[in-house]
């Protein structure tokens, strides 16, 4: 044994080499954490000195190395930069020294190889590749960029080019890609693996393949004159800058290091990727994305402490298919759950199918899939105007019309038709989900489960729990949306649920700005370069002006102190002139078909006219106003979410706010929003507009965690 820690062994094998594994203790994946680094280091020390004739890299475990592990990024990150660059150039040398062993080294990439897990990979000589593993640098997603060599070593072995697509793209590349770019050197079946990476030692050691030479490749500047440097990373930076915006820096900051150090051997060039990501590691996107990216882990693993009482559904009922009925029937065939989609009426059966059709063919087209899988998932939907085999069913998805009277009767009507343990679930957007158990037999099988629309996009489902719901009905109800490749986020009964809770009080800002004269395109320019998707106004044209009135209306009267109706609004004003968005090709917009017969958006001079009468005063706003107006009552509504129990963690609340209405994901959700601003500061903000109104009221908790300094993450 030449070195045995926690994380890694190294030992002689046959053939005069020696073999580094990674196999962390007590994990089910290998990761860089601390503890793996400090042990990486020993382990290339232990090495430097070992009469072997070449190392060969494996992993016990089915992937090879998941990357860093970001549970440490928030702490980490929190360090002065000064802190993080020293850290960097730490991490790096140990990666350096496996490099610089003084015999050839090969990495047998046997399963998922991501970030710092494929750094590692392109720190040895040559890597040999499983047909089962992948690679990848997808570090920009989290807002940084890799910083263990992975910007100075890919461009070197793959080219520029490709290295910026890589990194800037950060997909995960499988074995026959990642050979043909150079990636890596040879793949072999999973059996072959270790005899494989052997093999290239020996070769070596034969003297038909120089390592050295590749190794000089890897560590001195980078192949370019000044002028295909100049092209390559000029394009690269204004195309890829277009594509992921003004609010996602690192990509761009990647290619920029890349630059920088194109000039440089190794060393130098590492010292300038470490001042990058340091610089990166520091900013409110990277705190957003990472702390995204743990909340989604806390969501999983809530699921999972629920897992042990759900029970499988193998086929699913959904009744109504409208809009959403057929969505959610596309879904559950799609991912493998078969479903019956009944509906009163031969036409809105005709409609979803139609739909389910039209998406399969989409996906066809794109090459997603191929012609017979979209025969399948057809056939894994079920139409039909009976409850005939209702009885074999393990949940049904109610989403007939939004009106509680049919609901109340169809959901009576299916529970006389289902087995004693089948699941009733509503798609309610806006019914209590208790009034809609009270009639029921077994109330304990009831919950919400609400989609958002268009369901094959939208990655959230509410799960709403009622009174009587039972843990077991809502441990499969998540089962089943995460089944259905959805994220589930657990809820409590009230009206709006969570999502329209909080998305009713931002509209509600954006009525009392129209009242006070403000232009609704300018409000949706600046909320798009807030971080929105779409800003307000072209939201509600989406959403539809009669469900937004409708909504509006149940939250009126769910929220009376802070929702109810105290001026007539120009959603008002658009709702009475039918104007109901999208779905009629006229609101604050109009829509047009444009040549691919796609709906596009124009302005309509004539709506200013009819709002004038419900504009009251003609203010000018500054953008800064605007944001703050819009957002602060979102804001607040999901501080009281969180206190009066709606959701149970800050986390819930804001992957439902990410996933359920495309809250900016760089400013990770309402509530880490408030932290990034700081309690006192934005309770300041809120008290500006004391004058608007209660939806712009702190609440005493609010006032509270300012005086102590609390903060909603960590
Ligand atoms: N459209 C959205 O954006 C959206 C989003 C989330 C939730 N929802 C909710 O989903 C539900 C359905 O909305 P939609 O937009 O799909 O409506 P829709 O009008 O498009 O579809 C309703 C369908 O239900 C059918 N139907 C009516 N009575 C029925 C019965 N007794 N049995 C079987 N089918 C019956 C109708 O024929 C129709 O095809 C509503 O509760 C709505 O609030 C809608």
């Amino acid at each position: 044994m030449i070195y045995a820690g926690k994380a890694i062994t190294v030992k002689e094998i046959d053939g005069g080499f020696a073999q580094l594994n990674f196999d962390l203790e007590g994990e089910s994946v290998n990761k860089f954490n601390r503890l793996t680094i400090e042990e990486l280091g020993a382990a290339a020390e232990a090495l430097k000195g070992a009469d072997v004739k070449g190392l060969v890299v494996t992993s016990t475990k089915d992937v090879f190395i998941v990357g860093a592990d970001i549970t440490e990024f928030t702490s980490l990150f929190a360090g002065p930069e000064e802190e993080l660059i020293a850290n960097n150039l730490k991490a790096n040398s140990v990666f350096n020294a496996i490099e610089d062993l003084p015999f050839p080294t090969v990495t047998a990439i046997n399963g998922i190889a991501l970030g710092g897990g494929f750094e590692m990979c392109l720190a040895t000589d040559y890597r040999v590749m499983s047909t089962k593993a992948k690679v990848g640098l997808p570090e920009v997603k989290l807002g940084i960029f890799p910083g263990f060599g992975g910007t100075v070593r890919l461009p070197r072995l793959i080219g520029a080019d490709n290295a910026i697509e890589w990194i800037a793209a950060t997909k995960e590349h499988k074995a026959d890609a990642a050979l043909k770019f150079g990636a890596v050197d040879a793949v072999v079946g999973p059996e072959k693996l270790m005899d494989a990476a052997i093999n290239v030692l020996e070769q070596v050691n034969a003297g038909k393949l120089d390592y050295e030479a590749r190794r000089a490749e890897k560590t001195s500047k980078l192949n370019l004159n000044p002028m295909e440097s100049m092209m390559v990373f000029e394009t690269a930076k204004g195309f890829v800058a277009g594509q992921a915006g003004p609010h996602y820096p690192a990509p761009v900051e990647a290619i920029k290091a890349m630059q920088k150090h194109s000039g440089m051997s190794r060393d130098k060039a590492i010292e300038v990727e470490a001042k990058g990501f340091a610089k990166m590691a520091k900013t409110s996107v990277a705190a957003s994305l990472v702390g995204l990216f743990l909340n989604d882990q806390a969501l999983k693993s809530k699921a999972k402490e629920l897992a042990p009482k759900a029970s499988k559904v193998n086929k699913a009922a959904v009744l109504g298919a409208g809009i959403m009925g057929g969505g959610i029937a596309y879904q559950s065939a799609l991912k493998g759950t078969p479903i019956i989609m009944k509906d009163i009426a031969q036409a809105g059966i005709d409609l979803g199918l139609n739909e389910a059709k039209k998406l399969l063919a989409k996906r066809v087209d794109k090459g997603r899939m191929k012609a017979d899988k979209m025969a399948d998932v057809l056939n894994a939907i079920d139409p039909t105007l009976s409850y005939g085999d209702f009885g074999e069913v393990d949940l049904v998805v109610e989403a007939v019309v939004e009106n509680p009277k049919v609901k109340d009767i169809v959901l009576r009507e299916v529970e006389d038709q289902v087995s004693e343990d089948t699941i009733l679930t509503s798609n309610t957007s806006t019914i209590s989900i208790d009034l809609l158990a009270k009639n029921l037999k077994r109330p304990e099988n009831f919950c919400g489960m609400h989609f958002f629309n268009p369901v094959h996009m939208m990655p959230l489902v509410e799960v709403i729990r009622g009174e009587k719901t039972s843990e077991e009905t809502i441990a499969t109800t998540v089962a089943y949306a995460q089944a259905m490749g959805k994220t589930p986020v657990v809820v409590n009964d009230c009206p709006g649920f969570l999502v329209n809770r909080i998305l009713f009080p931002y509209f509600g800002g954006f009525a009392a700005l129209m009242r006070d004269g403000a232009d609704f395109q300018r409000v949706d320019k600046i909320m798009e370069k807030f971080g929105w998707p779409m800003g307000p106004a072209y939201l509600l044209d989406v959403v539809g002006m009669d469900t937004a009135n409708h909504g509006g209306e149940v939250m009126a009267e769910g929220y009376p102190d802070r929702m109810g109706k105290d001026f007539k609004t120009a959603i008002d004003v658009m709702f009475e002139a039918g104007r109901f968005g999208q779905k009629n090709d006229k609101g604050f917009y109009a829509y047009e078909l444009d040549r691919k017969g796609k709906q596009k958006k124009v302005v309509d001079e004539s709506v200013y006219d009819m709002i004038k009468p419900v504009v009251a005063s003609s203010n000018e706003f500054t953008d800064e106003e605007i944001i703050e107006r819009m957002m602060v009552p979102l804001c607040i509504e999901t501080v009281r979410c969180l206190e009066d129990g709606i959701v149970d963690t800050a986390a819930e609340a804001d992957m439902g706010l990410i996933f359920g209405i495309g809250f900016p994901p760089f400013r990770g959700g309402a509530l880490r929003y408030i932290d990034s601003i700081g309690i006192e500061e934005f309770n300041k903000i809120a008290d500006k507009y004391a004058d608007l109104g209660a939806l712009y009221t702190p609440t005493e908790g609010m006032r509270e965690m300012a005086k102590t300094g609390k903060k909603f993450f960590g």
